[in-house]
Parts: structure tokens; sequence; C-alpha cells
């Protein structure tokens, strides 16, 4: 096969979060990637290459394809074109399929910001036998959903003595706000709960599990935390799905893995009003004129200010348990939606473009595509991966 004119295409560049990640590429790529930016308005990709051009002039000369997602040649031709791709045109469910079709009948590695459970599980049953047979690596949820757990997981793992049973709770804690295509994405999620779980159960019937290791996820309860920093509550995102992937994929997770995932909120009245406002949002999201209301409130294209991005935080706790060792260990950075996140998911096809990683092939958890690799250049980029400590 002759070698495709790009390494990495970002699409979605016109997009809050695709722009960030472009203008992270801008400064960060090695001068011998070669890259492009794809989108479905021309003008809108020139205005982000000039963008691009004043943080790094090289980049005036930036390539642009035209694509749309409703226009199947153009989303062949990006994958085609390109060893891997970026995509940012999200809500998934409602625009992501093409391009990961395209992707896995290509041979094209592909990463993404899903957080949509429905989305990854469609993927799976839809195009993840035709990737192992094309060698493509499809990569759902490179950014704060899910890299901190899945690597911070694997990480805490890693403390830990091999071939042994082991558990794990994670504590999230964030403070930052949203952009128009995370709040369109979540009321999507939250539209969708019924069609979502009828998927995965279609999922769960196909998928070989390994026989001779235990792989479970534990919901936890409600309760005091005071390692994880304040209230803790069972936070069924697409995240433990994450990590319970990975452990099922490989060996080192030992031959009985538990996890537990929990938000932390440090105040209990905060708490109660968040529980209380997202059942609202979700009962709301099941009537399509209220859930038209909803999506309205809030538009595509628009996010954070950089003042307030400044500001913004995570920080991940794990405590794992196996026998009588305990290991404690924190992943943290600055604004999870967006800085952090466009670091993670560039990084993450620097890494599928650039790294010495495992052959796998087909829809493939973070942890299980790049590992290590990937927590390296993301340790390299400021974000923090340490055992607080252990006995
Ligand atoms: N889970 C996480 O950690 C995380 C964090 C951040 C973002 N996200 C997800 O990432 C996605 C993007 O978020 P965002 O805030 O960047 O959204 P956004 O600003 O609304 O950007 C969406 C992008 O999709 C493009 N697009 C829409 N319809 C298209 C079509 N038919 N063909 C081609 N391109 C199309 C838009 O192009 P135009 O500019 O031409 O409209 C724009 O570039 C969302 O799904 C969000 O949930 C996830």
């Amino acid at each position: 096969m002759t070698d495709p004119p790009y390494d990495i295409v970002v699409f979605g560049a016109t997009g809050f979060t695709g722009a960030l990640t472009a203008e992270y590429l801008a400064a960060h790529a090695p001068q011998s990637t070669r890259w492009a930016l794809a989108g479905r308005n021309q003008g809108k990709l020139e205005d982000v290459r000039r963008r691009l051009a004043a943080l790094n002039p090289a980049c005036a000369e930036v390539p642009l394809l035209r694509a749309d997602v409703t226009d199947t040649d153009s989303v062949r031709n990006v994958a085609e074109a390109t060893r891997v791709v970026i995509t940012t045109v999200g809500p998934y469910i409602r625009h992501g399929e093409p391009l990961v079709r395209a992707c896995a009948s290509a041979g094209t590695d592909y990463v993404d910001l899903t957080g949509e459970p429905e989305f990854v599980d469609r993927m799976w049953l839809g195009y993840h036998e035709q990737a192992i047979e094309t060698g493509a690596r499809i990569v759902h949820s490179c950014g704060f959903d899910s890299i901190p757990y899945d690597l911070g997981a694997l990480f805490t793992v890693q403390q830990l003595p091999e071939g042994a049973p082991m558990a794990l709770d994670g504590f999230v804690r964030v403070g930052g706000s949203v952009s128009g295509g995370t709040y369109q994405s979540t009321i999507e999620i939250l539209a969708r709960l019924r069609q979502s779980a009828s998927v995965a159960r279609e999922r769960r019937g196909r998928e070989t599990r390994p026989s001779d290791r235990r792989v479970k996820g534990m919901p936890g309860t409600p309760h005091h935390d005071e390692f994880g920093g304040g209230w803790a509550v069972p936070f069924p995102t697409i995240d433990p799905q994450t990590v319970l992937r990975s452990a099922r994929a490989l060996e080192r997770y030992g031959p009985e893995f538990t996890y537990s995932h929990y938000l932390v909120v440090k105040r209990l009245p905060v708490l109660i009003g968040m529980v209380g406002g997202v059942a609202g949002v979700a009962a709301l999201a099941q009537i399509p004129p209220t859930r038209k209301l909803l999506l309205d409130l809030k538009t595509s294209g628009s996010g954070p200010s950089p003042e307030e991005r400044q500001k913004a935080w995570f920080r991940v706790r794990f405590a794992g348990r196996s026998g009588d060792r305990q290991v404690r260990t924190e992943v943290s950075g600055g604004d999870p939606g967006y800085g952090e996140t466009s670091k993670m998911l560039a990084e993450s096809a620097l890494c599928l473009a650039h790294d010495d990683l495992p052959e796998r092939a087909g829809q493939l958890t973070p942890a299980v595509a790049m590992g290590d690799a990937l927590r390296r250049r993301l340790e390299g980029a400021g974000i923090g991966f340490e055992v607080l400590d252990g006995e």
C-alpha cells in the first residue's frame, strides 16, 4: 500500500475543541509531522489556518480538506488521505458513524472525544471486526473522557503485584465549565438512555470475555471519603466502562479485578443540587419539545473563555488494594474539558502516528492501544501521574 499524504488530519477543526487541538499540534507536533485540517466550511477552515499561522508561521501552508459527514465520498477521501484521523465532529451519535466506517474500511487509525456509550457500542457492533481485518485502530474517548481514568487505573495497577486479585476506587474532582458541543452531547446521552441500554445488551451478548479472569464494575454507594476529598457519589459515565474494557483486554489487571468510580464534591448541598439537576434535565430530555428547548439553550461552536480555562482544573485519585498491599495515586492537570482534552487528543494521534506500539487493531481503549507510551507523552506535556503513598 502507498503511504498516504498525511500523518494526521484534524476533522472538526472549525469547532471549539477541534481548533484548540489544531493549535496544540501547531505548537507541539514535530516538524516532520505531515498534517492537515478538515471541515465542511472552507471560509472557517481558512480562519483557523490564519490563527495557526500566527502561532507558528509554518502553519500558513497547512492543507485544508473539505469534508461533510453527510457526503460519504468526502469522508472516505479524508480517511484515505491520512494515517490517523482526529475527529471532534460531535455529538458523535448524530455525526460520528460515517468516519468510523471509512476508517475501518481504509485501515486508518482513528481517535475521538466521545463520552457517549451508545456510540461506542454501536461502532463496536458495526466495525470492530472489519477494523481488525484492515488493521485500523479505532480509539474512542481520547479526552478527559476517558484518558485520566483509563491510564490512571493502568498506572495504579502497575504499582500492585502481578498475578494477584486487585480492587480500585477512582475519585474525580473537577472545576470548570462546558462548551456548546459538550452540552449538546450530554443532552443526547440523557435523551437516549433506553437506546443506549439496549445497544449495550446487544454488545454484551456478542462480545467474548476472558473465561479465566473476572473483571467487574462495582457501583459503590454514596459516602464521605477523606482520601477522595469530599462527598463521593457513584458516577456511571463512559469512564468506568473504558477502565473495565482495558482490564478485560490486559492480563496485567490480574485474575480478579474490580473497579468503582465516584464523582466527588466538597459540599453536600452542592452534590444534592447537582444530582437533582441532572435528574430533572434527564426527565425533560425524554420529551421532544422540552428536549428541543434544552438543546436551544447552548448551541455548538461556543466554549469557556481563555480566562475561565486558565482557572479550571481536575484531580483524579485512585485507591488500589491487592491482598495486604495498598497504593494511592493521583492524575492531575489544568482545564479538563478543553485545554487538557485537546492536549490528550493531539498526543494520542501523535502517539499512534509516531510511537512503537503493540500490534493491535479493532476498537481499542486508550490504555490498550497506547498505554505507557501515551502516559509518558502526557507527563512530558505537564499532566501529573503520581504515586501518593503505598505499603
Ligand atoms: N468527553 C470529553 O472529554 C470531551 C471534551 C470536549 C469535547 N468533547 C466532545 O467533542 C465534541 C466537539 O465539541 P466542541 O465543543 O468542539 O463542539 P463544536 O464547537 O460544536 O464543534 C463541532 C464541530 O463539528 C463540525 N460539524 C458539525 N456538523 C458537521 C458535518 N455535517 N460535517 C462536518 N463537520 C460538522 C462543526 O463544523 P462547523 O464549524 O462547520 O459548524 C464543528 O467543527 C462534542 O461531541 C463534545 O461532547 C468531549
